[in-house]
C-alpha cells in the first residue's frame, strides 16, 4: 500500500481508465492534468483514433484539453487489453444498461473484469466507476481478481467511487463535485481516497463499496420518484384545472422541506431512467418488491403516451387527425445542452406518433442527425422557430426558454409543451411558451 501511495504522491502512478464515453473520458484527462500518466482503453478503435488526434467527442470535453494531455504525454489511448499489464491503477467507466427486459445488461462490466483479471499483477488499485447495483464490486469484480491468487487490501485494492457528473452543467464539475469513495478494506478505501484526492477537492469516504453503490443508486432513485411525483402531480392538476407550473413555483417559495421538481415527457438519460431498475433487480434477488420505485419507473415511463395523448386531443379540437398531421418535435437530446440521446422519452414521443401515422420531423441543434431507431435516417431541422409555422402541431422537449417565440405563436401552428402538461389540452397556444 505504501508503495501505490507513494506513487500517488510522486505522480508516478500509471492510470488506466477503461472506457471513454462520457464518464471516462473527463476521468482520463483529469488524472493527466493532474501529472498521472494516463491510457485509455476502449474497445471503439475509432474513440481511441480520435484522442490520439488530439480530438474531443463529448461536450463537456472541449478538444484544446485533449490535444493539451495528449501533447504533453501525460495522456494515450489504445483498443490494446495488453495495455492493462502496465497499469498501477484501473479506473473502470463501462456502459451498464439494461436488457430487453429492462433487467442489468452487465455485459460491459463482465468483459471489463474479465480484462483486467486476464492482465492482472500484484499491487494493482482497481475502481469501479460505472453505476450498478449493490454487491456488483464484491460479487463480480472481487472472484474474478482473487482467481489470481492474489489476497484484497494486502496484495491488491478495490474500491468502487461513483461518478456523479451533470453533462452540460457549467457549475458542478469533476473537481467541485464531493466524490464518495468506499473501498472493500480499509487500506481499500485509503488508496483509492489518496488517488481521488489528487483531482477532487472534497473526497467523502464510506465504509465499503456496497454503501458507496447504494449512494449513487439513492441519488438517482431520489430523483426518479420526485419527478415521477410531480408528473403525477401534473395529470392530476390537468382533472383539476388548476396550473401544475403556479403550484410547484408558488410551494417552492417555502425555504425548508420542499424540494421543485418539474414535470416533463419522461425520464431520459442513460443514469436517471436506467438505474433505480439496477435496484429493483436487486432487490427481487432478495425477495423485496421496491414497490415506491418500481411504480415511479412505471409512471414515468408512460409521459410519452400521455404527451401523444395531449397532442391527439389538441389536434382533435382543430377537428384534424394525427394521421397525416405535420409534428415538428423539438429537442430530441434527453435534455438542454447536450447531444446524449440515450433513453430520451422525445423518440419515444416520435415513434409513437409515427405509428399513428402522424409526419414527423424534428430540431436539435445538438443532434445533426438521428442514424439509427427509425425506419430511415432523419435530419435535423434548421430554422427556429419561424419554421414552426410549416407544421400542424409543434411539441416542444426541451427547456425553451431561450427561444423567442414572438411572432410565431400567432400563427396557425399547434405548440404543445411537454413540460407544461396540463395546458395541452385546451389552449390553441400553449401559455408558457
Ligand atoms: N453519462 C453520464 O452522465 C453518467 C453519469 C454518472 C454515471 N454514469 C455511469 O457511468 C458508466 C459509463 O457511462 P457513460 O455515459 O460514460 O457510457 P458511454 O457509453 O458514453 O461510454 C462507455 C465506453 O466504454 C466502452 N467500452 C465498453 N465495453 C468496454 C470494454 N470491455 N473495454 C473497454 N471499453 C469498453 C464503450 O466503447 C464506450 O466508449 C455507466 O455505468 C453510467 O451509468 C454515467
Amino acid at each position: 500500500m505504501k508503495d501505490l501511495l507513494q506513487k500517488i504522491e510522486d505522480r508516478s502512478l500509471h492510470v488506466g481508465v477503461v472506457g471513454l464515453g462520457y464518464v471516462g473520458l473527463p476521468v482520463a484527462v483529469a488524472f493527466a492534468e493532474a501529472g498521472f500518466h494516463v491510457t485509455g482503453l476502449d474497445v471503439d478503435s475509432e474513440k481511441v483514433a480520435r484522442i490520439l488526434s488530439g480530438e474531443s467527442y463529448i461536450g463537456d470535453i472541449g478538444s484544446s484539453k485533449v490535444a493539451a494531455a495528449v501533447q504533453s504525454g501525460r495522456l494515450t489511448a489504445s483498443d490494446d487489453n495488453d495495455v492493462l499489464a502496465e497499469m498501477d491503477a484501473v479506473i473502470v467507466c463501462v456502459p451498464t444498461p439494461l436488457s430487453k427486459t429492462k433487467d442489468p445488461d452487465m455485459t460491459y462490466v463482465l468483459a471489463a473484469a474479465d480484462q483486467i483479471a486476464a492482465h492482472f499483477h500484484p499491487g494493482m488499485l482497481i475502481v469501479m466507476e460505472s453505476t450498478t447495483y449493490p454487491g456488483t464490486t464484491e460479487e463480480v469484480l472481487l472472484p474474478r481478481l482473487s482467481d489470481n491468487g492474489g489476497t484484497v487490501g494486502e496484495d491488491f485494492f478495490l474500491a468502487y467511487s461513483p461518478e456523479r457528473i451533470d453533462p452540460g452543467n457549467a457549475d458542478y464539475t469533476l473537481s467541485n463535485t464531493p466524490k464518495i469513495v468506499g473501498g472493500y478494506s480499509a487500506a481499500c478505501g485509503e488508496v483509492a481516497a489518496a488517488l481521488y484526492g489528487t483531482i477532487v477537492g472534497d473526497v467523502h469516504l464510506v465504509s465499503e463499496c456496497g454503501a458507496a453503490e447504494m449512494v449513487k443508486l439513492l441519488e438517482n432513485t431520489f430523483r426518479a420518484v420526485n419527478i415521477a411525483l410531480v408528473n403525477e402531480v401534473a395529470i392530476m392538476c390537468d382533472r383539476l384545472g388548476i396550473d401544475t407550473w403556479e403550484v410547484i413555483e408558488a410551494a417552492a417559495t417555502k425555504p425548508f422541506g420542499f424540494m421543485p421538481f418539474f414535470p416533463g415527457p419522461g425520464l431520459g438519460g442513460h443514469c436517471i431512467p436506467v438505474d433505480p431498475r439496477y435496484l429493483t433487480w436487486k432487490l427481487r434477488t432478495l425477495n423485496y418488491h421496491a414497490r415506491l420505485v418500481e411504480l415511479a419507473s412505471e409512471i414515468n415511463a408512460a409521459m410519452p403516451e400521455h404527451i401523444v395523448h395531449m397532442v391527439s386531443d389538441a389536434l382533435n379540437d382543430r377537428q384534424l387527425s394525427v394521421k397525416g398531421a405535420r409534428i415538428l418535435v423539438i429537442g430530441v437530446a434527453y435534455k438542454r445542452d447536450v447531444d446524449d440521446i440515450r433513453e430520451s422519452p422525445a423518440l419515444d414521443i416520435m415513434r409513437l406518433l409515427l405509428a399513428r401515422g402522424a409526419q414527423v420531423e424534428y430540431s436539435d441543434s445538438h443532434v445533426p442527425e438521428l442514424t439509427s431507431g427509425f425506419e430511415q435516417p432523419l435530419k435535423s431541422v434548421e430554422g427556429l422557430p419561424d419554421v414552426c409555422r410549416d407544421y400542424d402541431c409543434v411539441v416542444v422537449c426541451t427547456d425553451h426558454s431561450d427561444i423567442d417565440w414572438t411572432g410565431v405563436t400567432d400563427s396557425s401552428s399547434l405548440l404543445i409543451d411537454t413540460r407544461n402538461v396540463t395546458r395541452g389540452r385546451n389552449d390553441s397556444h400553449i401559455t408558457r411558451l
